[in-house]
């Protein structure tokens, strides 16, 4: 089955082609045909986050480009042409995007894919939103079967992947996802089943990373730029003489809280001029007081249901520290739990996650009546 993927939901415009065949834990297989991906992150930079109508505007403008490029490196584009019966109701606000279409169509006949899968949510709904009408559009046209995927069952996906496959996982299945938005455990007793063992309780860590590196005056994303300095400064061989808080670390259950943490590092940087090695050592105690909350909340689930795998996603995933400190205590634990990760230019948002989520999706037969999908900003894994 070749799928078509869309993916809207933040800062990052992205669309895959994969041709994937066979069923989980049996004779799964899949090739990514093309993968294209626009990020907008040096655009939301002067604003210190992701600003939803400049978001919205170039997912906009981006989606059909993207298309096209990812139609073109799976040898996937075929001229001709396309009727556009239906595009000015389906995209009535889109001017940019229905132009563009319409464009395309008028020089392109339907490309052999079998289904398109786009991210209806969790995110910024104005950003979903383009994804998912652009994508009503494209199942309009070329009559294809039209699946909405999670974006954190994307992120799930895309952990458990190997280069052509879904590792081995052993059941129940522990995933921690980590993001901007999201700080959530979820215990799996099977495949593509998810219960919620805790969440945040306010910010999400990938958020507490954003936050805190603006109270650096470190630029946006803060993940990547708090990553590199705290690793400057533990080269260095010394240990950060700031102390911040672990918020919630010996708290029962399984809920997180960052905020605390974030407010932490205000007081403490509040009417201070920082050196550059000032900056540096918060960052380092900054990414030790999240390593060290995640993996310990990680590990007493462990514990306590027995797991056999742990998955790590989430744009946070990518952190190396966090993934370190993560695989040696779990090592260390003796319990012989595998620890899937993926890998780190796929941790953050991208379009592949999608493709492979929508594949196992069309194969339990989740399509939807294009007409019906709706863009939910809030839309839960689990129960
Ligand atoms: O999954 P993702 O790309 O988007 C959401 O679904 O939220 O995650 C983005 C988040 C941002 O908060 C970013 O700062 C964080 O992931 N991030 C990192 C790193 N790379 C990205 N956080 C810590 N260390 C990193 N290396
Ligand atoms: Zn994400």
């Amino acid at each position: 089955m070749r799928i078509l993927s869309i993916e809207t939901s933040c800062d990052e415009t992205a669309i895959s082609t994969i041709d994937a065949s066979g069923s989980f834990g049996k004779d799964f297989r899949y090739s990514v045909l093309g993968n294209a991906l626009l990020s907008q992150a040096a655009l939301h930079a002067p604003f210190g986050g992701v600003f939803p109508n400049l978001a919205k505007r170039e997912h906009e403008q981006n989606l059909v480009p993207l298309m096209q490029q990812a139609l073109a490196d799976a040898k996937l584009l075929e001229h001709g042409s396309t009727t556009t019966e239906g595009i000015a109701e389906l995209l009535p606000r889109e001017t940019i995007l229905r132009e563009q279409l319409l464009a395309f169509l008028n020089a392109h006949a339907k490309p052999l894919i079998d289904c398109i899968a786009v991210t209806h949510g969790p995110g910024l709904e104005p950003a979903l939103w383009i994804g998912v009408n652009f994508a009503r559009a494209l199942a309009q046209v070329w009559q294809l079967p039209l699946v909405p995927v999670n974006h954190m069952e994307g992120h799930v996906m895309l952990s458990a992947a190997t280069e052509d496959s879904i590792a081995p996982i052993s059941f129940p299945l522990l995933s921690l996802l980590i993001s901007g938005g999201h700080t959530e455990l979820i215990l799996s007793k099977d495949w593509m089943e998810y219960s919620l063992l805790g969440s945040t309780r306010d910010d999400a860590v990938g958020e507490a990373f954003d936050k805190v590196a603006r109270l650096l005056n470190l630029p946006y994303p803060g993940g990547p730029e708090i990553a590199r300095l705290a690793e400057e400064f533990r080269k260095t061989g010394a240990t950060p003489s700031v102390q911040l808080p672990r918020p919630m670390i010996d708290a029962e259950g399984y809920d997180f809280s960052f905020a605390g943490l974030k407010t932490a590092v205000r007081r403490y940087v509040e009417n201070r001029e920082l050196s550059p090695n000032e900056v540096r050592e918060i960052a380092c105690e900054f990414e030790n007081a999240c390593a060290d909350v995640l993996v310990a909340k990680t590990l007493r689930a462990i514990e306590e249901f027995g797991a056999p795998t742990v998955l790590v996603g989430g744009g946070v995933s990518a952190n190396t520290h966090i993934r370190n400190q993560l695989a040696s205590s779990i090592r260390d634990y003796g319990y012989g739990t595998k620890l899937l990760v993926p890998p780190p230019h796929l941790a953050t948002d991208n379009s592949l996650m999608i493709a492979l989520a929508g594949y196992f999706r069309a194969q339990k037969g989740a399509f939807a009546d294009p007409s019906t999908v709706r863009a939910q900003g809030n839309l839960k894994l689990h129960e």
